[in-house]
């Protein structure tokens, strides 16, 4: 038995800098056709001549991959002038508040003080994309954003906004509400309760931003994923961290699963008997809400087994040691 999938596409990934990501970055670029890049890098990516470095070290880390990257710049009160220019080199902006997760000290903490920015990503059609989370309580952060998506989404009806890594009932119902509000959801978040973080023994390697919620959570991101709701698309969020910063006192967010993603989402659909609608979910929405034509790619999956790795280069993924009922074939 197998499974082929035309053009996967992953819309939410970290790839780091440096080693991170020369040893991370090909394992999305050798299953995928194409991937949003996160610009939260410690001196995050903020103006074009970052952009165009990082997206140069991007290529080199991917080369000789069918593989293209969909870079994104980190949201600032940036100019007309640099909005026009950085235009045909991103898919995206991404809005982080300040201090809401890895590396976003430099986020925003007024969205009313942004509201020139928006009003000109409207109007030169640049999507925005939003770590949605406010800095409540940290089981009620992604609901008391809402207003915020409320907000914009009302005040810029032609601004395409992403919900990102979205992890409530609440968010999908939200999606329903705007015509101009999309979302992305992670493999780990259908598949992952609260529970699975801390309920039992602690799994620093489950722990990520926004945590885990609650099981009817899970359960609306799962059959919205299931039915390939249209405006809802697969982003991993596969964000490494060395195993020295997982496994501490002050264990960084983030899980990763770069490796693995195919494999979780051929189990779950099969599963769910909706093994017909994983292209939807992996490819078909996000081309069509983004407009993109990414490159013809071919990746089949077979039922043979795959023992998750302890490690990738001193990066734990998530379920490591566990073993999958599919595992990647053949791509290219
Ligand atoms: C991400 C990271 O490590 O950069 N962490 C996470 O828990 N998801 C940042 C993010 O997307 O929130
Ligand atoms: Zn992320």
């Amino acid at each position: 038995m197998t499974i082929e999938l035309q053009s996967p596409l992953d819309m939410h990934v970290h790839f780091r800098q440096d080693a991170m990501l020369r040893n991370v970055a090909p394992l999305t670029a050798k299953h995928f056709a194409g991937a949003v890049v996160m610009p939260n890098l410690v001196s995050p990516i903020d103006s074009l001549e970052r952009l165009l470095w990082y997206t140069d070290q991007v290529k080199q880390a991917t080369e000789g991959e069918l593989f293209d990257p969909y870079m994104t710049l980190f949201f600032r009160d940036y100019t007309r002038e640099e909005l026009v220019a950085a235009k045909p080199q991103i898919i995206g902006i991404k809005l982080y508040p300040a201090g809401a997760t890895t590396n976003s000290d430099r986020g925003v903490s007024q969205i009313h003080t942004m509201f020139g920015v928006l009003a000109l990503m409207e109007e030169l059609d640049i999507p925005l994309l939003v770590h949605g989370e406010s800095n409540g309580f940290v089981m009620d952060r992604e609901k008391e954003f809402q207003v915020v998506y409320r907000e914009i989404a009302s005040t810029f009806p032609k601004l395409r906004i992403v919900m990102e890594h979205i992890t409530t009932a609440e968010a999908i119902g939200l999606l329903d509400e705007y015509s101009n509000l999309y979302a992305t959801v992670t493999p780990h978040h259908l598949l992952l309760t609260l529970d699975d973080v801390v309920g039992g023994l602690m799994d620093p390697h489950l722990f990520c931003k926004p945590i885990a919620k609650r099981p009817e959570d899970r359960q609306a991101l799962l059959t919205a994923a299931l039915n390939a709701h249209p405006k809802l698309m697969h982003g991993s969020d596969s964000a490494p961290h060395p195993i020295t910063s997982k496994e501490c006192p002050g264990c960084a967010a983030g899980i990763f699963t770069a490796p693995i993603i195919l494999s979780l989402l051929a189990e779950l659909f099969e599963k769910h008997n909706a093994l017909d609608k994983l292209q939807s979910f992996v490819s078909n929405n996000a081309v069509r809400i983004y407009r993109l034509s990414p490159p013809p790619k071919t990746v089949v999956l077979t039922k043979s087994p795959m023992v998750i790795p302890a490690n990738y280069h001193g990066v734990v993924p998530m379920w490591a040691g566990k073993t999958l009922p599919w595992s990647i074939a053949d791509f290219g």
